[in-house]
């Protein structure tokens, strides 16, 4: 894709569904002169993410759907996106899937963070699963999405080692120390 900085950055939605600490992150990395995306717009699918606090706080515009009717929520997300002139959507920690008739509207430009090395542990409880196996190692990937869940092409993973004393609570957190690098990285590798 094209290079992008400064005033033709590309404007981005991010997708939450709870505690918002990518969100966050991408909010800080967006601020950054040289990255490729500017964050307009955060839609959750619960008032109860934590993460739209912070959205109230730097006062970014935030809409919230129940997605109870899926097909009329996406239609008026895909108003909304369109009225907010939004060409990028960043997925991060959103619970809810969306339709294959949705992401072909934005082919290629919808992406996702998931905790685990991809294709293993696709869905919830990736921690747990990897300790429960035995595994030597854990990790998280950004990939683009897909009406699959967590199975779009992988844009870049981080592996780390798993010790003997960890736990899935002691797991989560050090991935999600390595998501809040990794999510930057990946945007820039698309964009560069
Ligand atoms: C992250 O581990 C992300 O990979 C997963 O959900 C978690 C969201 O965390 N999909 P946060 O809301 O960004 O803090």
């Amino acid at each position: 894709m094209e290079k992008l900085t400064g005033l033709n950055k590309l404007k981005t939605a991010v997708f939450i569904s709870g505690t918002g600490s990518n969100f966050k992150n991408l909010i800080k990395f967006s601020k950054i002169k040289t990255t490729p995306i500017s964050i307009n717009l955060v839609i959750s699918n619960t008032h109860k993410a934590k993460g739209l606090k912070y959205a109230d706080q730097i006062k970014i515009k935030k809409r919230i759907f129940n997605f109870k009717d899926i097909e009329d929520t996406e239609k008026k997300i895909l108003i909304l996106l369109k009225r907010e002139k939004i060409n990028f959507v960043c997925l991060a920690g959103f619970m809810k899937m969306l339709s294959r008739n949705f992401i072909k509207q934005f082919d290629g430009k919808i992406i996702n963070i998931h905790p685990s090395l991809l294709p293993k542990y696709k869905g919830l409880n990736t921690h747990r699963r990897a300790i429960l196996n035995k595994d030597k190692f854990a990790g998280c990937t950004v990939h683009y999405v897909t009406e699959k869940l967590d199975s779009g092409k992988i844009i870049m993973q981080k592996k780390i080692k798993i010790t003997a004393k960890d736990n899935a609570r002691s797991l989560a957190k050090k991935i999600l120390a390595q998501e809040h690098k990794l999510y930057p990285a990946a945007i820039m590798k698309i964009f560069n």
